[in-house]
């Protein structure tokens, strides 16, 4: 193993009744006005909502609601919050739904305490934030294991770039797989396609020969796969999408990435053609990952003997990646671009300002070049 440092500061509840079990534990010591942060309406269908506002409402706490924070949260949305949170005096913020909503809250945190603007404080001024409101996470759709981490993923629409800012982690996260029961059949799996990749990405990274995190993190793609499986057998499967869920936080909470590099250069890709198209995050990576790992095989061959050998039972590089896309067709995920729901024609022009806009990893297994990342996009086509 590298050298590293790690350290966690979220307590994870897991399990049916975990959402009671920890807010009776840790409402006691917060404070009084507390903002239930949302999405577009499926908590209040579901009754995650009337539960979760039931408790805090037990605990005797005022409640400021924050709906309709989009998949893709926006930076006009995180602003919205820190204004909210800073006139009704928030002392703390329950975030309740996917990824995007715990991203959202976790920027709204940050941003609420400080005057500055956060985006131009962490992008031009290379700072981040030291303080924010205390949070906690409720997961109700899993995959992205945002609840795990202070990183989050924000669509700046001026700016016509989406891409990570950092904000508070919570102090909490309640893992309920029966809070997931109402996911539609294909948020599920691109959800769990997201840790997939989060997996995969970590893995390609330069690491050690010999090191823990590597087969920490092909165990977590074997996990993930073979349940992603079931789910397509019985997309009803509680256990396995416990097991996902807990493999989502697993992939994002940093304990695979020690003592090593990541490359996320597919993640970097996806995340600006989500900024031009508002696509599904699990399903731009179903796209785009086996056309870019077939351009990087040779770079890493050995590594993708290995995933194919450990995740699929396949003796090849080339035999893993065709294993790969055909979990993503079993799953009825898309495997073009073409397929994905986009706010605009996806057209050429577009692939090239993604290319062109991109972050682009400088190792990992390997630099492309701008041509590269637009061919391909156009692969992908
Ligand atoms: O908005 P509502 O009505 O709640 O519906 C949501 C949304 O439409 C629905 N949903 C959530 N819980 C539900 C439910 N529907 C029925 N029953 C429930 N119990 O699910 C839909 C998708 O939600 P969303 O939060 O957008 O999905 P996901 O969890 O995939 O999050 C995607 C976002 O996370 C970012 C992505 O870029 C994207 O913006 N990511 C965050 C990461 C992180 N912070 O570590 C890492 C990832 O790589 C990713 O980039
Ligand atoms: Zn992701």
């Amino acid at each position: 193993m590298n050298k590293f440092t790690f350290s966690y500061p979220t307590k994870v509840y897991f399990g049916e009744g975990a959402a009671a079990d920890a807010l009776k534990q840790k409402l006691p010591r917060v404070g009084k006005t507390v903002m239930l942060a949302y999405g577009g309406g499926s908590l209040k269908k579901n009754g995650i909502y009337d539960e979760l506002k039931g408790l805090l409402q037990e605990a005797g706490k005022e409640v400021v609601d924050f709906s309709g924070i989009m998949s893709n949260p926006t930076y006009a949305k995180v602003q919205e919050g820190a204004a909210l949170a800073r006139e009704q005096h928030v002392d703390f913020i329950l975030a309740a739904g996917g990824g995007s909503v715990v991203d959202c809250c976790k920027v709204i945190s940050a941003q609420a305490v400080m005057d500055e603007d956060i985006w131009s404080m962490e992008y031009t001024e290379g700072k981040f934030p030291a303080a924010g409101i205390p949070m906690g996470a409720v997961v109700t759709a899993s995959g992205t294991g945002a609840e795990m981490n202070s990183g989050a993923v924000i669509t700046c629409e001026e700016k016509m770039w989406k891409g990570p800012i950092v904000g508070t982690a919570a102090s909490f996260a309640v893992l309920d797989p029966s809070y997931t029961a109402s996911v539609p059949a294909m948020q599920v799996l691109s959800g769990a396609f997201d840790t997939l990749s989060h997996a995969m990405e970590t893995y390609l990274g330069t690491s050690d020969k010999d090191n823990v995190s590597d087969d920490a993190a092909l165990a977590i793609m074997r996990n993930t796969v073979v349940n992603m499986r079931r789910l397509v057998a019985d997309i009803h499967d509680v256990q396995a999408r416990g097991n996902l869920m807990w493999d989502s936080a697993m992939a994002e909470n940093g304990i695979l990435k020690v003592g090593r590099l990541t490359d996320f250069q597919a993640h970097q890709i996806e995340h600006q053609l989500g900024a031009y198209t508002d696509c599904n995050h699990g399903q731009g990576l179903a796209v785009i990952q086996p056309v870019y790992y077939r351009h990087i095989l040779k770079d890493a061959e050995e590594k993708f003997t290995r995933f194919a050998k450990e995740v699929f039972g396949e003796d090849t590089a080339e035999a893993g990646l065709k294993a790969l896309s055909s979990l993503i067709e079993a799953c009825g995920l898309p495997t073009k671009l073409g397929q994905l729901k986009s706010r605009v024609p996806i057209t050429q022009e577009v692939l090239r300002q993604v290319a062109d806009t991109c972050n682009i990893i400088k190792c990992n297994p390997r630099e492309l070049s701008r041509g590269e990342i637009y061919e391909i996009l156009c692969e992908c086509m």
